[in-house]
């Protein structure tokens, strides 16, 4: 009747960028990730026939009725799917900036499915809890396991192909990521409309599914050699290229703020000294630095002395979900 799950965030190397069906969150394109050891959620859920409507109570606060109706529609699916009837109380926590491009829908939303799926007292499996999580959020797909994982788009329409799956797991290969806040302020373009809008409107929009798709192979094949230089060129590459398409949306927009340039312009001043780091970003002003743990120790120096740099927080790969006592 009552469960408690933990999810960590995931840090996209390829990215989802773009929905084919927005209903069931089927993306147009693979995506691949890396989960991280530093962001993740708690979420307890607990179902109870004397509750009128879900309650939906996120870091201590009561949440208001937009948030708690997204949760709601989500608890639908998760009532439809186990034959559960309940309204549920839904208690979570987050341990990473909520709506701020540190990937906290991914974190929630796995951590939720997880918890849900389990308070109904039937043990899913991790196929099951991905395509649960992923119709809360895309990435949430991906948060279900650690280390390296690959979220396939699938083939068919009622999206039961349409699930992550472990590309390399958690102690495979010990990669970081420092990430770069210069600010947290809520975004204002959230991923969905962002997605959306550039799915309808971007003329490069066509040119990016081209791009991924390559893009995929190449870091697929960089991941199973360990060659850190392939998988990092890719990687930057490949987060310049969902980030083009928003230029072309019609009204444009851009996550990109001059202090995320600044961070992006000396990741590359490093490069060019020896030292190799590669940056991607979510749609966020945020910057995330992939590195090798040789060189985290000066990258991480050197990036705090940018002016912009508020906070940086040095992350490993993670775990995937897990279950906590209540
Ligand atoms: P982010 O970069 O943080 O993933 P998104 O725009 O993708 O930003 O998603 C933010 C939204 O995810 C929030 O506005 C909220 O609706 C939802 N969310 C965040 N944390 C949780 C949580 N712990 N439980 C349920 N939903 C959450
Ligand atoms: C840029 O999973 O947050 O971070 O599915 O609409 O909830 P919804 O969007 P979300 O989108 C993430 C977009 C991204 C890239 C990525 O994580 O792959
Ligand atoms: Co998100």
């Amino acid at each position: 009747m009552k469960a408690k799950a933990r999810a960590h965030t995931n840090i996209a190397l390829i990215k989802y960028w773009g929905k084919r069906d927005e209903a069931l969150f089927l993306p147009t394109n693979n995506s691949l990730s890396m989960t991280l050891d530093q962001f993740y959620t708690e979420t307890m859920v607990e179902f109870d026939s004397k509750l009128k409507s879900d309650q939906f109570i996120l870091d201590g606060m009561e949440m208001d009725q937009r948030e708690t109706e997204k949760v709601s529609l989500f608890m639908d699916k998760v009532r439809r799917y186990t034959g559960e009837s309940r309204y549920a109380l839904i208690d979570s926590v987050n341990h990473v900036p909520t709506a701020a491009g540190f990937a906290s829908s991914a974190s929630g939303y796995a951590a939720l499915a997880a918890a849900a799926m389990k308070a109904t007292g039937v043990n899913f499996s991790e196929k099951e809890l991905s395509k649960m999580a992923r119709q809360g959020s895309g990435s949430a797909s991906r948060s279900i396991y650690g280390g390296f994982v690959e979220w396939q788009k699938g083939e068919l329409a009622d999206g039961s192909d349409c699930y992550a799956v472990p590309v390399l797991e958690q102690g495979a290969w010990d990669l970081r990521v420092l990430s770069v806040e210069v600010t947290h302020e809520v975004k204002k373009v959230l991923s969905r409309e962002g997605m959306k809008r550039t799915v309808e409107t971007s003329p490069f929009f066509a040119g990016w599914l081209e791009a991924v798709a390559a893009d995929l192979v190449e870091a697929k094949a960089a991941i199973a050699e360990r060659d850190f230089t392939r998988l990092g060129e890719t990687l930057e590459r490949n987060a310049l290229r969902m980030h083009a398409t928003t230029l072309g949306a019609n009204p444009p927009f851009m996550y990109w703020q001059s202090s995320t340039v600044q961070v992006m312009e000396a990741v590359q001043v490093l490069r060019e000294s020896g030292v190799e780091a590669y940056f991607t970003i979510d749609a966020g002003p945020n910057v995330k630095v992939v590195c090798q743990p040789k060189d985290e120790e000066r990258i991480f120096a050197e990036l705090m002395k940018l002016a912009v740099v508020q906070q940086i927080y040095r992350c490993q790969v993670g775990p995937g979900v897990n279950y906590l006592e209540i």
